[in-house]
């Protein structure tokens, strides 16, 4: 039965956090003092195959893991080779990855063989004390190895950046110019209200209709109606001849073409990354080895699926859900 939600939208691409847990505390994400969740909450290996597979039965053709860091989560490869084998018998359309890209270099092989063709990667600076700024201890150059590495192995590649006002806002034009020469699609990302930290998000949004206005001084945006099943809009550079993609989360809303759900690794699916509301999977998951359950509590978390979000971003304000992204998954 395809999952079709109340406003006509059909769920055909799934998000799986398999952990959330990262390697990184990038400022805007996360505070430095995270707590995760403890073991026995996060979904086995297992469990989380045995999700993806219930999902693709009702409908989803596309699943991108992600984390927190995905590539930290213990066995992760013995899960996306299970996953490929979804792609192979073409029961599955596509499987991808977003990944910080620091264990990027030890697993880009074994995610090609998989049969992954393209995989996102979050870099928001090309400069390394800026990338260690950012992400507090991080090591740029560990990213660049797992880049090259992605390449060698025939990945495609698209690098997300968050615009973050005063932190890399004299960076884009760079940006633009290295992912053109190294045939990476880019997308630039507002920064949305998601999770606790310790800065004012007031102090670090940036629009980017501003930041689109000003690249546009520089290079030659070309409309395309290119789309890569998320919420991206494209256009290309003309003089690079690369992609650049533009997510709005904050001034203009998607929702009414949104064909995705989310899954924390506790098993909590979420059906709007903007709303609170959650429906837990995991216990329907445990209760039983026959997929009933878990799939009657699908269909409700479907039929319950939000409208859409509305973040504001105001001095001093709190965050629009409580959660950050590691735990929803990006
Ligand atoms: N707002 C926007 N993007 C965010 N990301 C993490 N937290 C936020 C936030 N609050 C980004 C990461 C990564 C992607 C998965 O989401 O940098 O590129
Ligand atoms: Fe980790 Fe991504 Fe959050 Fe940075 S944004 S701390 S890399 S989950």
């Amino acid at each position: 039965m395809p999952m079709i939600d109340r406003q006509g939208r059909q769920i055909t691409y799934l998000r799986l956090s398999v952990t959330d847990r990262c390697d990184l505390r990038c400022v805007y994400c996360m505070r430095e003092d995270m707590r995760f969740l403890p073991k026995a909450d996060v979904l086995t290996i297992e469990e989380l195959d045995r999700l993806c597979r219930a999902f693709v039965r009702k409908g989803v053709r596309k699943i991108r893991l992600t984390g927190g860091e995905p590539l930290v989560r213990r066995n992760v490869t013995t899960l996306i080779a299970g996953l490929g084998d979804l792609v192979a018998d073409g029961s599955l359309d596509e499987l991808t990855l977003t990944t910080n890209g620091t264990h990027l270099a030890r697993h880009a092989e074994a995610l090609a063989a998989a049969g992954m063709r393209r995989i996102n990667v979050s870099l928001d600076t090309l400069d390394p004390e800026r990338f260690r700024g950012i992400t507090r201890w991080g090591r740029l150059d560990q990213v660049m190895n797992g880049l090259m590495a992605a390449k060698a192995a025939g990945l495609a590649v698209k690098i997300n950046a968050v615009a973050l006002k005063g932190v890399n806002e004299d960076e884009f034009d760079r940006l633009v110019e290295w992912c053109g020469r190294q045939a990476f699609d880019l997308c630039l990302i507002e920064t949305m209200p998601l999770g606790e930290i310790r800065a004012d998000r007031a102090d670090q949004y940036l629009p980017l209709s501003d930041v689109r206005a000003r690249l546009e001084q520089n290079w030659t945006l070309k409309a395309t109606d290119y789309r890569s099943g998320g919420p991206a809009r494209y256009v290309e550079v003309v003089e690079t001849g690369g992609r650049l993609g533009f997510i709005t989360p904050m001034s203009h809303n998607f929702c009414e073409s949104c064909n995705r759900v989310r899954i924390t690794c506790s098993g909590a699916l979420f059906s709007c990354l903007g709303q609170e509301e959650a429906v837990d999977l995991r216990q329907p998951l445990r209760s039983s080895e026959a997929d009933l359950a878990l799939e009657q509590a699908i269909d409700r978390a479907i039929d319950r699926k939000p409208k859409g979000h509305d973040f504001a971003i105001e001095r001093g304000g709190g965050p629009a859900v409580r959660r950050p992204m590691s735990v929803t998954g990006g």
